[in-house]
């Protein structure tokens, strides 16, 4: 059979609230184009992110019941601490209320001022909490990474002669650890092979540095490795993260991606030092070891649903849904980074509005542009995520100009994506009406959830 199925049915459902783009451009304009600032019901297709948003399974929500609320040794915990062990072969297993959570936690105690932390790239909460702690984070992508037009099978990949020089350059005690994203979700969700880990680890192995997985899209990941690497085809997706996360002296995770849970995250290590100190400051910010910030409840969901996460017909539908909405791109040559990622499509908005400069941000404009049109909500992954100013308080761009449209894991269907093709084919058959935006506000930090903009 051609047609890849959804392969679950539907039990409960939730309404989508229509508006009509009148409505939009005044919701538009009320939240100051910057589409954090709307309210969800505003939005028809949600794709802002994939993060918390999915839907959970039956058995996550019997887990739901089943959540022990205990204080201390909830029977949940260790349900949920055997699961990671199992993936991870890690035995100090870390529960936090999310990611983020996690790398507050690791970057507290290893990072520091004149430390780096060196990744294929940051996500912008680890960038965050890097600097944060006074260290610096550094991206080390491989060249093909940071080409949007170029199909390669692993272009999440950490480029290793670049490792190695940064590492030569600095000296090896300098280097806080280092952590690879699987997937590499700034640089466009591609996958890492299970060959580039390997050559980081024994890179950081041999120089005594430690090595990390920010885990959080470890099972789309590894769907690709089975798909794309050779050697693996016939692995489970199970097996081959156990292979992966056997390689790495520790991971940070959010449950809100790859765990199908709405909330929650884990910290997971080989070294019982460390994991002492983490648990010290986990039990100051986030709660007792057995919970970590978490409802009971919440541990049995994550258990649950990374259990299921690795089943390989929800990847392949998975997968083959986000690559669906690329081959409709194609036919119409609309510039996007290629080839899809695992969890989510970037356009790229230095093409697609090539007549807006960096400096008006076309990221933001097309995510506002995409909104009007169609009701679709998407973030931009470009110079408001990741720029810079330089002293004199010019822009100093981020690498790329992305719009992230994320799919959240079990939500839409096929009609909701071609719905979504659809709105992008028509807007880029008007693109030249995209105006740039300008800021009017901005935050220190993690700018882009709150600043606001006006057009120019
Ligand atoms: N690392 C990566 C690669 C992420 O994508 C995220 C979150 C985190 C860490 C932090 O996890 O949200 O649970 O605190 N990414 C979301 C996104 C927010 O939309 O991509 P968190």
């Amino acid at each position: 059979m051609k047609t890849i199925i959804e392969p679950f049915r539907i039990k409960t459902v939730e309404p989508i609230y229509f508006t009509t783009r009148e409505e939009r451009a005044e919701l538009l304009t009320e939240a100051h184009y910057n589409p954090f600032l709307l309210k969800a019901k505003d939005v028809i297709i949600d794709l802002l992110t994939d993060s918390g948003t999915g839907a959970m399974s039956s058995n996550q929500w019997a887990g739901i019941m089943r959540g022990d609320e205990s204080y201390a040794g909830s029977e949940s915990f260790y349900r949920f601490e055997s699961v990671i062990k199992n993936l991870t072969s890690m035995p100090y297993v870390i529960p936090v209320h999310q990611g983020r959570a996690a790398e507050k936690i690791l970057f507290s105690i290893e990072g520091g001022a004149g430390k780096y932390v060196l990744s294929n790239t940051l996500f912008d909460t680890t960038r965050a909490n890097v600097e944060y702690s006074g260290a610096q984070g550094i991206d080390l992508l491989c060249p093909e990474g940071k080409q949007t037009a170029l199909v390669a099978p692993f272009k999440g990949n950490m480029d290793i002669d670049a490792l190695k020089a940064f590492i030569a350059d600095n000296g090896a005690a300098s280097i806080a650890l280092v952590i690879i994203t699987v997937t590499n979700n700034s640089g466009g969700g591609q996958p890492v092979s299970m060959a580039n880990i390997k050559q980081a680890q024994q890179v950081c192995k041999a120089r005594g540095i430690p090595f990390f997985i920010d885990a959080c899209r470890f099972a789309e990941n590894c769907y690709f490795i089975k798909t794309r690497e050779a050697g693996y085809e016939n692995k489970s997706v199970q097996q081959i993260a156990q292979e992966l996360f056997s390689y790495a002296d520790g991971c940070t995770m959010s449950a809100k991606k790859d765990a199908f849970a709405n909330i929650g995250g884990f910290l997971a290590l080989h070294n019982a030092e460390l994991a002492e100190k983490c648990r010290n400051m986990l039990i100051m910010t986030e709660g007792f070891p057995t919970y970590g910030g978490l409802a009971g409840r919440d541990l049995e969901a994550i258990a649950t649903g990374l259990e299921e996460i690795v089943q390989e017909d929800y990847l392949k539908y998975r997968i083959r849904s986000i690559e669906y909405i690329g081959e409709v791109l194609d036919k119409h040559d609309i510039p996007y980074l290629k080839p899809t990622g695992g969890h989510a499509v970037y356009l790229d908005a230095k093409k697609f509005l090539s007549h807006i400069p960096v400096q008006q941000y076309p990221g933001q404009a097309l995510c506002c542009a995409l909104y009007l049109e169609g009701g679709i909500r998407g973030v931009e992954i470009g110079s408001v995520m990741f720029g810079k100013y330089t002293d004199d308080g010019s822009l100093i761009p981020g690498v790329h100009e992305l719009v992230r449209l994320a799919l959240p894991r079990r939500m839409y269907t096929q009609s909701h994506m071609d719905y979504v093709a659809e709105v992008i084919i028509n807007l880029y058959q008007k693109r030249h009406e995209v105006k740039g935006l300008a800021i009017t506000y901005e935050s220190k930090y993690l700018r882009h959830f709150t600043a606001k903009f006006k057009e120019i």
